[in-house]
């Protein structure tokens, strides 16, 4: 089969296009690109098919899986791809590993560190248990992420732009050092002994049910990744479809019950809001694949 390669405004981005085997699959295409152009590797590209000039639909794009054949629309012999580079690429095991490693290392530092001193804070400090526990359970949590990052989760084989590692780093890593300044501060206040035990207890609660939502995750893919979107059963699964987002939103609020700072809530605020629009985009993807 021939294939001719164009770039979206319409040149031809391989010259003379390539030949490949009738059984030849995206993936085999993608491959075959890589080796004419060195530099787009298979997750930089984007294949597509042509669509009329002035045309408001969106373009089919071209999936790794599927054979060229089912694309190739009658016409057995020739097909005509649009190639559009992605930029540098990165897997989603490595960006979640940058973004948590920030806060996990940033923390401790203004607990152990007299980093107050540079604020003009000169005094002696007095740590108070509610600042002990909170170092334990931020360094537990953004641990766990990374132990499920490499562990748990079962990706698909989508990649991440290179970018989000600066955009989602520059958010986690501020956000944790914003959160960190507060609550290790020497004119920090404590809440009351109750307020941190009902605080801690709840969001130690929360994080376990939040790793057993990963473990029924998990389980919805073979070890390879492969099995695409299911519908997600048991536990809380059968309550809300994105649990592990409301077991991660609530763990914070135990966070902030325990700790309560403006810093804490703000950061409550802002990543509920974010989750929140991921699992609505969630629930309409799953509601679309399984009508
Ligand atoms: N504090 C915050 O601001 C914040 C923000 C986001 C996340 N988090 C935490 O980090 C965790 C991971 O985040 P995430 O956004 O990657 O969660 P996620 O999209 O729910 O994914 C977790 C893993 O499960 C897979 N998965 C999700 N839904 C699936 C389904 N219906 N069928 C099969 N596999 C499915 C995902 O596969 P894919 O690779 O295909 O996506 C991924 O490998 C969250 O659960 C939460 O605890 C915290």
């Amino acid at each position: 089969m021939k294939v001719n390669i164009v770039s979206r405004s319409g040149r031809e981005f391989i010259k003379g296009g390539l030949e490949l085997n009738d059984s030849a699959t995206v993936a085999d295409l993608q491959e075959a690109i890589h080796k004419r152009t060195k530099k787009f590797y298979p997750s930089r590209q984007r294949l597509t098919l042509p669509v009329q000039p002035g045309s408001k639909e969106r373009p089919v794009v071209l999936h790794y899986k599927k054979s060229l054949k089912e694309y190739s629309d009658g016409n057995q012999n020739t097909l005509t791809v649009v190639f559009k580079d992605l930029g540098p690429q990165v897997s989603y095991r490595t960006l979640f590993f940058f973004e948590y490693l920030g806060p996990l290392l940033l923390y401790p530092v203004f607990y152990y560190f007299p980093v107050y001193q540079f604020f003009g804070y000169k005094g002696e400090r007095v740590i108070h248990p509610v600042q002990t526990y909170a170092l334990y359970y931020w360094c537990f949590h953004y641990f766990k992420r990374i132990m499920e990052t490499f562990f748990v989760h079962r990706f698909s084989h989508a990649t991440s732009p290179l970018s989000n590692v600066f955009r989602n780093c520059a958010y986690y890593w501020t956000f944790g050092s914003y959160i960190a300044y507060y609550v290790n501060h020497p004119l920090y206040t404590p809440v009351s002994d109750l307020q941190m035990k009902i605080g801690f207890g709840f969001g130690i609660v929360c994080q376990l049910a939040n790793f057993y939502c990963h473990i029924i995750l998990k389980n919805l893919r073979s070890a390879d990744g492969s099995g695409g979107y299911q519908i997600p059963r048991g536990f809380l699964f059968n309550i809300v479809t994105c649990a592990n987002y409301t077991t991660e939103i609530y763990q914070w609020l135990g966070f902030n019950i325990a700790t309560q700072t403006v810093a804490g809530y703000v950061f409550l605020v802002v990543a509920t809001s974010i989750m929140t629009n991921w699992a609505l985009a969630k629930h309409r993807r799953l509601r679309k694949v399984f009508p």
